[in-house]
């Protein structure tokens, strides 16, 4: 597996204790240098827009991460057309953004929304998606959902699929996570009934943009095969 803008090597790692073997790339060294050290892979400094892996070369590529910080959409078809190239035929591209709505719904949850300075930003964002980062974080781009099908279409990607992560109910835990100062521990009742609420919301597509971060998926199409001269020269 590939795991690009693989971060600190939280996937990395457990995939390489499920048995996968797995390579990891990103542009920050510190994240470069740490992955083999925490995650048992392989590693290099690398982006997502030029791969150095020869075409046909992994079973999975995973994006969990580049496509949000490339607020142009020709550098995320890029990436996603660099996935689908080092991808076997009929291997599988996972990739994640976040969604339009997450700033809403985080700032709503946290309170944040009381102060009219934020709803600028927020009205821009959710506008056309682009987030110059002046409230924190950096600049990126946040999807629709419909959005991030459409570029791994576009990319060439088949059996596309998009699923929420966190469903509706995560600005329900930031809020109570604010009020207590503490994080929800996952074994409480009312983390079990927010993933409950995850699954519920997933046959339900327009609930998909509640989650924070959207997961797309899609195969590349196996090669067609050319009809044999036989069946040429009868047809
Ligand atoms: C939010 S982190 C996600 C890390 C990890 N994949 C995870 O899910 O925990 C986003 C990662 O994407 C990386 N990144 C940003 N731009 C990238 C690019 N052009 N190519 C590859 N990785 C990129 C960042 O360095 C960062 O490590």
């Amino acid at each position: 597996m590939l795991d690009v803008g693989g971060g600190p090597g939280t996937h990395a790692r457990w995939l390489a204790e499920d048995g996968y073997r797995v390579h990891f790339v990103d542009p920050v060294a510190r994240h470069a240098r740490q992955a083999p050290v925490t995650a048992g892979c392989t590693a290099e400094l690398g982006d997502a827009r030029r791969l150095t892996a020869a075409d046909d070369s992994y079973d999975v590529v995973l994006l969990l991460g580049p496509l949000y910080h490339l607020p142009e959409r020709a550098d995320r078809l890029r990436a996603l057309r660099e996935a689908l190239r080092v991808v076997r035929p009929g291997g599988l591209v996972a990739a994640a953004a976040i969604s339009r709505y997450a700033p809403l719904l985080d700032e709503a949850a946290t309170g944040a929304l009381a102060d009219p300075a934020v709803h600028g930003t927020l009205n821009s964002s959710l506008a056309d998606g682009r987030y110059d980062g002046d409230r924190g974080f950096t600049a990126a781009y946040f999807h629709l959902p419909d959005d991030l099908a459409r570029e791994l279409s576009e990319a060439g990607l088949a059996d596309i699929g998009v699923r929420g992560v966190e469903g509706p109910s995560w600005p329900a835990l930031v809020a109570a996570e604010q009020r207590s100062g503490t994080r929800e521990p996952q074994d409480s009742a009312f983390f079990r009934a927010a993933l409950d609420a995850a699954r519920l919301a997933d046959a339900h597509p327009p609930l998909l943009g509640t989650s924070a971060h959207l997961l797309g998926f899609g195969r590349r199409p196996s090669a067609t095969r050319r009809p044999s001269a036989t069946r040429r020269r009868a047809g």
